[in-house]
């Protein structure tokens, strides 16, 4: 056989370039900030951001002194990220490619603090992500892990169940990103990666969409920029039930909406996942 091997196109990277998450992180960032003032960022501290968008974490994290690095497998949002990065002057703050189930060229033990809200959980073979996870965290140091929770009636569990009751079914090896929601899996898979049971700590938490427009707008955004929703309207078009994917998204988001009127404000339940790195 002659000439060179073409490698397989990645889904999971070609979902994620296919839209445009920054439009959607807009309406994250208060949460974002709330949630990396309860990690006790201090100057110096070596930080990762796995899974990280154009830096809704990274960049609170990086104006707390943090050293910080963001890994994201959307090229697009690694741009982003750095340009959001210059725009502040953070030279502390820098963005690459990488996918969270395979972090070769970064160190054993680099990071004292590992994040990822609603990142990590996207990517493939989620014992490699939390072995890979582990292993770049230093002895002492700790994992913090945004998931979204299977089955909660909540905004983003549901839009993610919604949008997959229209899509194609995936291969059957794939692993469902929102298996990371539930406890027994994050314990097994941290558990496979050496962490002690004791370590390990789960907690049900809360991110708000906040958007001066109403949430048809939101939704709007969802169709255009995020992927799975943005191949849910692709494939109930191709099926002639478009109308009837954007009536039930219309109607969850209306009804999750606390916002005054013309605004949106959307609580989402979220599985928080704090591990720490032993010393031994
Ligand atoms: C829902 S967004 C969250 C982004 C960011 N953490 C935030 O809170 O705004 C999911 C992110 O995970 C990234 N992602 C998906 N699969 C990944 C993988 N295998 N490795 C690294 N990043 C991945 C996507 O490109 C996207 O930026």
């Amino acid at each position: 056989m002659t000439g060179s091997v073409a490698s397989a196109p990645n889904a999971n990277k070609a979902l994620w370039e296919k839209g445009d998450f920054t439009r959607i992180a807009a309406s994250m960032r208060e949460s974002g900030e709330e949630l990396v003032g309860t990690l006790g960022v201090t100057p110096g501290m070596e930080i990762l951001d796995l899974g990280c968008g154009d830096g809704t974490t990274a960049v609170p994290a990086a104006r707390s002194g943090g050293n910080v690095l963001g890994v994201d497998i959307a090229a697009n949002l690694v741009a982003a990220g750095n340009a959001r990065a210059r725009e502040e002057g953070l030279s502390n703050l820098y963005f690459r490619d990488g996918d969270a189930s395979d972090l070769r060229g970064i160190e054993d033990n680099r990071f004292d603090l590992v994040i990822s809200i609603f990142g990590a959980m996207f990517a493939p073979r989620p014992f490699d992500v939390a072995r890979e996870m582990v292993r770049v965290t230093s002895a002492g140091g700790r994992i913090v892990m945004g998931n979204w929770i299977p089955g909660d009636p909540t905004l983003i569990a549901q839009v993610l169940k919604i949008s997959a009751a229209f899509t194609p079914p995936p291969p059957e090896s794939f692993v469902s990103p929102i298996t990371w929601g539930m406890e027994d899996n994050v314990r097994a898979r941290f558990a496979a990666a050496g962490v002690a049971p004791a370590e390990i700590g789960v907690e049900k938490a809360s991110y708000r969409f906040r958007l001066s427009a109403p949430p048809a707008t939101l939704l709007d955004t969802f169709r255009h920029y995020y992927g799975p929703t943005m191949n849910a309207y692709e494939a109930a078009t191709n099926a002639g039930r478009e109308d009837e994917l954007h009536a039930e998204l219309l109607a969850l988001f209306e009804s999750e909406n606390q916002g005054g009127p013309g605004l949106t404000d959307i609580a989402a339940s979220y599985l928080k996942v704090t591990v720490t790195k032993g010393r031994s």
